[in-house]
């Protein structure tokens, strides 16, 4: 067996850096994209820290997670229940990009700086060329790294180093309203985060200190700041320079640039506090504006006494720790190697952290989708989470839990008598979605949420998150289904979802769709499921939780009801299950007269030419399968398979990872592999043409999820977990790491062998094909031939 490499990074080591030269098949809007970094709450685009036409950025932007702007959305033709605003991800002003000039002569780079990011630091590196038309030649060398240690900072470092020149230098610092974004377009998927217009200045210093810009929104009703503060670590002279934008704010700093270098470091600190919780959409808890100054100003006098070492050790430290836990590693294939570490870099970098805020389709790193949220974050990525860092896959379901309160409102106003209706897409907890036929009537969103808070408690036994907020957030999403649907009686009494619309979007608003109802499904079992459990763990405390939500036993009996007579659509001939209703009734698409020019079909034929007709956006039927996991029959998902496949365009992203994950479990372990291939790639490879505006944070954690669920088979069952491991024949090694039960396990497998260690916890109970297992303390290591075909 070949040694696999250690979980720690070597600085050099090519599988942790990602440098442009790897990446010439790409634009520098993509680009851009693949070099953002992020903490969660603050990410910004990798664009460069020097201000210049050459390095003049595609994409500017630097966003806060989980602030937002509030706009009306403009309908010639509205209808009652219509979305009413729309949210848009804040974008923040830009501190990063610095002008040096001497003696009134700006220095202009050669070319664009070399760059790069090391993956295992969450660190960007740019170095530039620079030079004078005078002939004076400097060179610049960058390091940016939004802290993990500190939610509200990003510090960039500069070096400016002499090449054929020394004397006086000055260097030109700004905060800057950045009003880029994309073009008009009738893509839905780009989305336009210019907001300059609607931040109103209320405030603006400049001190040898720190200096801010502050401004007022008025919808909702909260504050922004960004402040920053230079360390020179030479003697400088500052200088205000008056600007006549409210929006921007310039300093200069003028040193003396001699052979030793310049070194200086440039904090930047954003706040904009709004939070969640609030139950009035329009408005947030008043923040005061000196508050918030002060606030500034000491966290930025903090993050500056501790020195840029000092804040570069702290953030690589919890770098390290989040690699070590989380770190895959795959021997054999360099190009996946790198792919899967980018992947899970940008998953953490975007993942709120603190029940506040959630995580974006495209993250921290463009404006897509206007930064919406939405089911991808429970169906697709909180797995990845589950088992690598718990605590943040419980943060985003808690998320939830704190916009609860809108949830239920919106459910009353579409007509529901009680219950909790999420939105299809989101940052406040308001619906935001005008297209409601892709939209609102995706009810599946509520599943979604109960299936992860399902997953997260089968994994974690998190009883404390269960009576807290789980059970509720359970229950309450529920509580929907009944006024859903019907007992029908020319369908034998079964129960009936009528008018929505499934993952699949290009079907819309249809009866029995089949991912609905069998998610419902499950919803509803698990729910009376989880009542049970709770009455058994403390049936006084459930006892009082049931009356607190006003739950009665005849609700729990008609949920009962619903599940077991659940109709989910079968078509006996073919041994297939229909989409919806009248699926199998529309005309075949015409596949071999749609020429690939017309792929995406979103973006060449009105919807309704789409709905009319049997093709797919992505995985239904076939999500539906491997979701249900043993509760259907493998035939049925092999027909569902051979079906569906070939009429699925995967025009959207989450499609492929769900296929892989299909394909392993039905034992068709190349079409897994291809489209893992096309899964974990989708950004590295711009797959999709589209990452310019942002990463695809579901298709990142569905080529984790193709890793562990898929080539190495991870199911979680009632305190074991089950493997069926695959190791592709394309690779020579895996190894991940894994928290559930208690414990932290690690899975190597190479050709011919795997190991199941136990790296902390008592004892972890597991299933290895057909035979049951148990790693202890004192027998932590267990190793299986396997045998290859
Ligand atoms: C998909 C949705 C997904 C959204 C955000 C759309 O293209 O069809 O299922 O939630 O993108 O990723």
């Amino acid at each position: 067996m070949k040694t696999l490499n250690n979980y720690l990074a070597i600085d050099e080591d090519k599988q942790w850096i990602l440098s442009q030269d790897q990446l010439t098949h790409l634009s520098e809007g993509v680009i851009e994209t693949l070099f953002s970094l992020g903490n969660g709450t603050l990410g910004t685009r990798g664009t460069s820290g020097y201000e210049s036409d050459i390095t003049q950025p595609e994409c500017e932007g630097t966003y806060i997670n989980g602030s937002y702007i509030r706009e009306t959305i403009e309908y010639d033709e509205s209808a009652y229940g219509f979305a009413q605003f729309n949210n848009k991800m804040m974008q923040a002003f830009n501190t990063k990009a610095i002008e040096i000039s001497s003696e009134n002569e700006v220095f202009k780079p050669h070319s664009i700086g070399k760059r790069h990011v090391n993956l295992h630091q969450a660190s960007y590196h740019e170095v530039l060329q620079l030079h004078s038309d005078s002939g004076k030649e400097i060179k610049l060398h960058i390091t940016r790294f939004v802290c993990q240690h500190q939610q509200n900072m990003m510090i960039n470092h500069y070096q400016i180093e002499a090449v054929n020149f020394s004397g006086k230098l000055q260097i030109t610092s700004s905060i800057r309203g950045s009003d880029s974004t994309s073009q008009n377009s009738n893509d839905p998927r780009i989305g336009n985060l210019s907001m300059i217009d609607k931040l109103h200045c209320l405030e603006s210093l400049s001190t040898p200190e720190y200096a801010f810009l502050l401004h007022q929104l008025s919808d909702p009703k909260s504050l922004m700041i960004a402040a920053t503060s230079h360390q020179f670590e030479q003697k400088n002279k500052h200088i205000k320079i008056s600007s006549n934008s409210k929006n921007v704010l310039t300093e200069q700093f003028e040193v003396e640039l001699t052979d030793n270098k310049v070194t200086f470091s440039k904090y930047s600190l954003y706040l904009c506090p709004q939070t969640l919780t609030s139950n009035n959409q329009q408005q947030n808890a008043p923040v005061d504006e000196q508050a918030l100054i002060t606030q500034a100003r000491e966290e930025l006098l903090c993050a500056k006494n501790l020195g840029y070492q000092e804040n570069l050790q702290l953030h690589q430290q919890l770098m390290n720790d989040f690699w070590q836990d989380s770190d895959v590693i795959i021997e054999g294939h360099d190009q996946h190697q790198l792919a899967i570490r980018l992947n899970m870099l940008h998953l953490t970098m975007s993942a709120g952290k603190d029940g506040q805020r959630n995580i974006a389709a495209k993250g921290l790193t463009g404006p897509g989708y206007d930064g919406h949220y939405f089911w991808d974050s429970e169906i697709y990525i909180i797995p990845y989470f589950i088992y690598t860092q718990p605590d943040v896959a419980k943060s985003l379901l808690s998320y939830r839990f704190n916009s609860l309160a809108k949830a239920k409102s919106r459910a009353t106003e579409m007509g529901h008598e009680q219950g909790a209706l999420f939105p299809w897409r989101t940052i406040s907890g308001e619906e935001c979605s005008s297209f409601f036929p892709a939209g609102t009537a995706q009810y599946h969103i509520n599943a979604a949420i109960a299936y992860a808070v399902r997953q997260y408690f089968k994994a974690s036994d998190d009883w404390q998150f269960i009576w807290d907020e789980g059970a509720e957030l359970v229950i309450e999403t529920a509580r929907l289904w009944p006024s859903l649907g019907h007992f029908n009686k020319n369908n034998s009494n079964r129960f009936c979802i009528d008018t929505v619309t499934g993952p699949d979007e290009y079907t819309a608003l249809v009866n029995n769709n089949y991912y609905t109802n069998s998610m419902a499904k499950i919803h509803l079992s698990f729910a009376i499921e989880l009542i049970n459990k709770l009455s058994v763990n403390n049936e006084i405390r459930c006892n009082l939780l049931l009356t607190k939500l006003n739950l009665s036993i005849e609700e729990l009996n008609i949920w009962k009801e619903i599940a077991e007579r659940m109709y989910l659509p079968h078509q006996a001939e073919q041994n297939i299950s229909p989409q919806d209703d009248s699926f199998l009734d529309k005309k075949p698409w015409d596949f071999i007269g749609t020429p690939k020019d017309k792929y995406p079909l979103l973006l060449n034929f009105h919807p309704l030419v789409i709905y009319r007709h049997q093709v797919l956006k992505q995985a239904d039927v076939i999500l539906a399968n491997f979701l249900q996991d043993d509760e259907v029959d493998i035939r049925l998902k092999r027909n569902n398979l051979a079906f569906y496949e070939p009429i699925t365009t995967h025009d959207s992203t989450l499609s492929a990872c769900t296929h892989s994950l299909a394909y392993s479990e039905t034992g068709n372990h190349q079409a897994a592999f291809d489209y893992f291939d096309d899964t974990v790639l989708t950004d590295l490879n711009n797959l999709h043409n589209n990452s310019h505006y942002g990463v695809h944070t579901a298709a990142m954690s569905g080529s984790w999820m193709c890793i562990t669920q898929g080539f190495a088979g991870l199911r979680i069952r009632d305190n074991y977990a089950s493997f069926q491991p695959n190791l592709p024949k394309q690779w020579q090694g895996l190894r991940f790491k894994l928290k559930l039960l208690g414990c932290q396990v690690e899975l190597t497998l190479s050709r011919g062998q795997i190991t199941y260690q136990l790296l902390s916890g008592k004892q972890f109970s597991l299933k290895h094909y057909q035979q049951d297992y148990l790693l202890t303390e004192l027998e932590p290591t267990l190793h299986i031939a396997i045998d290859e075909d």
